[in-house]
Formats: C-alpha cells, sequence, structure tokens
C-alpha cells in the first residue's frame, strides 16, 4: 500500500486565541496584510484580533474587500494592497473566500508570476510569504488544505493546488464561528460532510490516514450540526464542528473530492449557490447514483454515523444515504434547485459544465457522463 499525507506543520485549536493572534503570528511576521470580507467585518469578528496584533506591535493592512467564491479581478486587487503596503506576511481571517484568497496572495506578493500562471497542479514557483490562517466557518477546511477556489475571469471555478498552499499555521477559535447565522452553518457544515464523505470513496488517492480523518470527521459534524443550527451559542457544539471540518480538510486534501463538489461549481457560478448550499442540494442525488458501487464504503459510512441498520451491506448503505439525507432536511436547508432560482432550460448548460470537471470526476467511485449529470441536476430541479 503506496500512499504519502500532508498537512499544515502546526495546528493551534484554541478557544479565545483570537484575541491572542498578535503574541501568536508576531514571531513569523511584522507588517501583515490581513485578509478577511465584509460580513466578517461587520459581525465585530475581527476586531479582538486586530487590538491585538496592535498591541503585539505590528503594522498591519486590513483588506476586507473579499467576495464569494472570490473572482480574480479581487484577488488581484487584494495582491496590489498587500504590495504596497510592504508585507511581509500574510493573515486570511473568515470563511473559505478570505482563507483562498489569503493562501495566493502569500504565494504571488513576492513573484512576477500571474494568478493565471498558477491555476492547475504545482504550477507555483518559488517560496511564499509566511501565512497563517483563521476560520470563521466550519465549512471548507481550507485552513489545512493546499487548495485554493479561484472564479477566473470567464467564470470557472479555478482551482489552485500547491504545497505552497498549505499554511505555516492554522488557528482554530469556535468562538469565531459562534456568530454564523443558522444558514451558514447548516451549508458549511454540510460542505465539510461532503468533504469526509468524498475523501473515504475517493477512487485514487484513498490512502488510511484520510479514511481515519474522514470517519472521526463525520462522527463528529453529523452528531454536532443539528445542534449547532438550534443552539449556536453553544460552544462545546461549535468546537466539534470546527473540529470536524478541519479534520475533513486534512481527509480530502489528500484523497480528494468528487462528484458532489463538480456538481455544485456550476451552481455557484451560473446562480451564485454558496458553496456548502450548493453541495447540499448535490448530495442525496449524487450519494445515490454512488450506492450500488460505493455500497461497501457506504456502509461503513453507516455505522460511524449510527444510520442504525445492522442488515447486509447494501442495506447498510442505503440507511447511509437517507439518513444523510434526513440530517440535512433537519438544518432547513433548501433541496430543490428551484429554490435557488434554477430552471429547467439551463440545465443542460450546467451538466456540460460540470462534465468537465474531470479533476473531481475522475475521483469519483462511479463514472459520471454529461448525461448523468443531466439526470442528476433534473432529479432535485
Ligand atoms: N480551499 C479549499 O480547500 C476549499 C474547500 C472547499 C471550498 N472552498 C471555497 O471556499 C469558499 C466558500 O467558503 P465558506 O463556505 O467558508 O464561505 P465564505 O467564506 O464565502 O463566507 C460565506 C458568508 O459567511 C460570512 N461569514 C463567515 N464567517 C462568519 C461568521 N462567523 N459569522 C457571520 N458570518 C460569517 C461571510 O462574511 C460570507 O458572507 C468557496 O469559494 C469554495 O469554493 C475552498
Ligand atoms: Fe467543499
Amino acid at each position: 500500500m503506496n500512499f504519502s499525507f500532508d498537512t499544515v506543520p502546526q495546528i493551534v485549536f484554541e478557544t479565545g486565541a483570537a484575541a491572542r493572534l498578535g503574541e501568536i503570528v508576531s514571531p513569523r511576521m511584522k507588517r501583515p496584510c490581513v485578509v478577511t470580507d465584509r460580513g466578517v467585518i461587520e459581525a465585530g469578528l475581527i476586531d479582538d484580533a486586530l487590538q491585538s496584533l496592535e498591541a503585539a506591535g505590528l503594522d498591519y493592512h486590513l483588506f476586507g474587500g473579499v467576495e464569494a467564491d472570490p473572482p480574480a479581478k479581487v484577488v488581484r486587487a487584494a495582491i496590489e494592497a498587500a504590495r504596497e503596503h510592504n508585507a511581509d506576511g500574510v493573515i486570511g481571517f473568515g470563511g473559505g473566500s478570505s482563507m483562498d484568497t489569503a493562501k495566493v496572495i502569500a504565494c504571488l506578493i513576492n513573484t512576477s508570476q500571474s494568478l493565471e500562471e498558477i491555476y492547475g497542479m504545482d504550477r507555483v514557483a518559488g517560496a511564499r510569504a509566511p501565512l497563517v490562517l483563521l476560520p470563521t466557518t466550519a465549512g471548507t477546511g481550507s485552513e489545512v488544505t493546499n487548495i485554493s477556489v479561484i472564479t477566473s475571469d470567464d467564470d470557472q471555478k479555478m482551482g489552485v493546488v500547491a504545497s505552497q498552499l498549505y499554511a505555516d499555521m492554522a488557528v482554530l477559535d469556535a468562538a469565531l464561528t459562534a456568530s454564523m447565522p443558522r444558514h451558514v452553518t447548516a451549508a458549511t457544515g454540510i460542505d465539510a460532510m461532503v468533504h469526509a464523505i468524498e475523501a473515504y470513496t475517493s477512487k485514487i488517492k484513498k490512502n488510511p490516514l484520510s479514511d481515519a480523518l474522514a470517519r472521526q470527521a463525520l462522527k463528529l459534524l453529523s452528531a454536532n450540526i443539528i445542534h449547532a443550527c438550534e443552539a449556536p451559542d453553544d460552544i462545546k457544539a461549535r468546537e466539534n464542528m470546527l473540529l470536524g471540518a478541519m479534520l475533513a480538510g486534512q481527509a480530502f486534501a489528500n484523497a480528494p473530492c468528487a462528484a458532489v463538489h463538480a456538481l455544485a461549481y456550476p451552481l455557484g457560478v451560473h446562480f451564485h449557490v454558496p458553496h456548502g448550499l450548493a453541495n447540499s442540494l448535490m448530495l442525496a442525488p449524487v450519494l445515490r447514483f454512488n450506492c450500488k458501487v460505493a455500497a461497501p464504503l457506504y456502509a461503513e459510512l453507516g455505522d460511524v454515523i449510527g444510520a442504525g441498520d445492522t442488515g447486509d451491506f447494501q442495506m447498510r448503505a442505503e440507511s447511509f444515504v437517507a439518513k444523510m439525507a434526513e440530517i440535512c432536511a433537519a438544518t432547513g436547508v433548501q433541496s430543490r434547485l428551484c429554490e435557488v432560482g434554477v430552471s429547467h432550460n439551463v440545465l443542460p448548460k450546467l451538466a456540460e459544465d460540470a462534465a468537465k470537471i474531470e479533476r473531481l470526476l475522475k475521483n469519483n467511485p462511479r463514472p459520471v457522463t454529461q448525461d448523468d449529470c443531466l439526470a442528476l441536476y433534473t432529479e432535485v430541479l
């Protein structure tokens, strides 16, 4: 059995850690560019962290202009802002959009490489600037992945995948996630569950370390997501969600995602459906589609989430698929494409786009054609 496994070298998991961010990052940088979005600033989430940077004598620049599914032009503006500040390090503070933007800034701030030149696998030349990431959603796991997802100028979701995108440090403070509104808690938490499931069934790079992480992640996430939605201030549930999302991130960084993500991306590009919600919409149909082929693995995951079936593996797999759909429904997220503005006539275009995302589809346990994509979208219209 051959495999390799990478993750970030240092993880600080400490509720309240953001308030001592200055002390944590000062050995690594003196003039950081702090990267976030308006929602995070308006929720007052970053105030304590900025104060602590000041108290530690750090001369920071705040870039607060990140947009969801970060568009290339916003990323370029952020790189320019960091250069103008003469930043010697980057702090990504927010959801996946802010962290993904921060990762790319750290790679490009000191080079002449363009953003377009690093789209794809292992295209980043040279070392990056020091990079510290703090998630405020319990979802993407971007704080521990080597991936950044950017929306290109021609509206394609482009992955930048390179070892330089592993941060120097991830700081996980569950208190930062308590202000997420219910629909964001739900969607980002479902995204994390999809990471765990797709890593566990990943066709090419499935490995024992990712498996162990994915199982523990799915156990934590499935047991806490509904409670985190219903009791948003319960910090224990928030910690379990944040830990689960990070473990799932470590799993899928080494055993990549598959068809749920491939089908979700066009919904984000064409209809600005948030990433987690797009995944949630496509989860049940893809699980049903994969169920026969992936039944032995789905049966194992059914045991992990306590789906409760003790029959043969096909029955246990079906219970797993049903239980996942039940958990998603209980969070209150939408379950049909028509609820997010998608109409029948665009489905062929969505299917055409999804079928092109070979880097994800090749990891799916069952081969997926363009016709399959169309059938899967139609099923949840
Ligand atoms: N790099 C990776 O490994 C990876 C993996 C999966 C997804 N992604 C990408 O990450 C992005 C999605 O990230 P996301 O789901 O975390 O959402 P996001 O970063 O786009 O944030 C969603 C919204 O939630 C708000 N928000 C974030 N934290 C909050 C908090 N604690 N309280 C209140 N509001 C808060 C933000 O302001 C924003 O309006 C997509 O671009 C997706 O493609 C990256
Ligand atoms: Fe995702």
